[in-house]
């Protein structure tokens, strides 16, 4: 276990900002954590603190006068052996698409459309992460955690209230507890799901589909929108997509033709945020040294130097413009930690 006092954030957040943490604290195992738990620095500390993945959905306004807690536990054990499916359990620490790596490696299916998603496992199931049609709820039997006193606590699926980029531990219980490893059920035959774009035509181009050929074609397509966080700061999507009535939609379809949509429910529809952001003229524009990536308008960039402040500066521009135009009301799924 390692405890720093003014301890630099920029290796521990994609968008790049060049803060400090009063103290931070890094540990390996689950006794490691408990025993800190209980111990009189994170007592002081107890009122303000925050635990950390790889910071792949965080923007920081600035140095962070408490404490950031992080875990480098990367076990992982097969729990369960059965012909149709696996349950792994993995520590929080592992590196989310090292995990994808391993499951398609291991011809076990469920996760392969996850593909190259920045993150750790900790925060797969904090966050529900999303993309081409799956999400990581669909494969999570279990969440293990420990409360504020070292206490162990297990959510079986039910209990963690999953929904769009949505978990209890965002909402009811957020602080409250910290997820030290995740169980998924990952299956033996795989069930492909294709549907989401030009995903399918780009899987069958390969042959007949296999974990390898998706998880090849996800990683393509998203280099090819998404920039790389090592040359462009971005924690990914930094909205979520809203959700609107449907009358409003139909409404704004008069005016708008091309305005995409998701069916949520008879009376509800998604509509992507990128394309809201293109279409009030965000797209490609800079504010000071935050800007709206290029090639996908839903990622907010530091295109260098950019402070937290200038970042969130731009996110509200964007969003008020939104507003005034479509009565529409965009938030941020990045977290701002202030
Ligand atoms: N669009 C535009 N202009 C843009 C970007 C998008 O018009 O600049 C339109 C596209 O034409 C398309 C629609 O918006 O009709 C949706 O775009 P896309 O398929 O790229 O997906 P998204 O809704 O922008 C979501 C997730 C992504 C995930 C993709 C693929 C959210 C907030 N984002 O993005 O997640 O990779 O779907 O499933 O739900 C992330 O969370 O960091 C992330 C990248």
């Amino acid at each position: 276990m390692k405890l720093y006092k003014d301890y630099s954030l920029l290796a521990h957040n994609t968008f790049g900002m060049d803060v400090k943490a009063a103290l931070f604290f890094e540990y390996e195992t689950v006794d490691e954590l408990r025993a800190f738990l209980l111990s009189d620095e994170f007592d002081k500390c107890r009122s303000h603190f925050i635990h950390i993945g790889s910071g792949s959905n965080l923007l920081f306004a600035g140095d962070y006068s408490g404490l950031v807690m992080h875990s480098v536990n990367c076990e992982l054990t097969v729990v369960e052996d059965t012909p149709e499916y696996q349950l792994l359990r993995v520590g929080s620490g592992y590196v989310w698409d090292d995990f994808v790596a391993y499951c398609v490696e291991h011809q076990l299916a469920g996760v392969e459309n996850l593909s190259a998603i920045p993150g750790e496992v900790g925060a797969s199931a904090v966050q529900n992460i999303g993309a081409y049609g799956v999400e990581v709820c669909d494969v999570i039997e279990r969440v293990e955690t420990v409360d504020l006193m070292g206490n162990v606590r297990v959510f079986d699926k039910a209990a963690c209230r999953y929904g769009y980029r949505d978990s209890v531990f965002k909402n009811e219980l957020k602080g409250q507890y910290i997820v030290t490893h995740v169980v998924y059920r990952l299956m033996k035959s795989p069930t492909f799901k294709l549907d989401y774009g030009d995903l399918r035509a780009r899987v069958e181009a390969e042959g007949v589909p296999t974990l390898q050929a998706v998880r090849g074609a996800v990683t393509a397509i998203r280099d090819s929108k998404l920039p790389n966080p090592k040359e462009l700061g971005n924690a990914g999507s930094f909205f979520t997509n809203p959700v609107i009535e449907r009358k409003q939609y139909e409404a704004l379809l008069a005016d708008n033709p091309t305005m995409p949509s998701y069916s949520i429910d008879d009376d509800h529809v998604k509509v992507p945020a990128g394309w809201l952001i293109e279409h009030v003229g965000w797209k490609g524009q800079a504010l000071g040294h935050a800007a709206v990536h290029d090639r996908q308008a839903l990622v907010l960039v530091n295109k260098g130097g950019a402070t937290g402040a200038e970042v969130m500066a731009l996110a509200q521009r964007i969003s008020e413009d939104i507003y005034q135009k479509f009565g529409i009301r965009i938030v941020p799924e990045v977290n701002y930690i202030v």
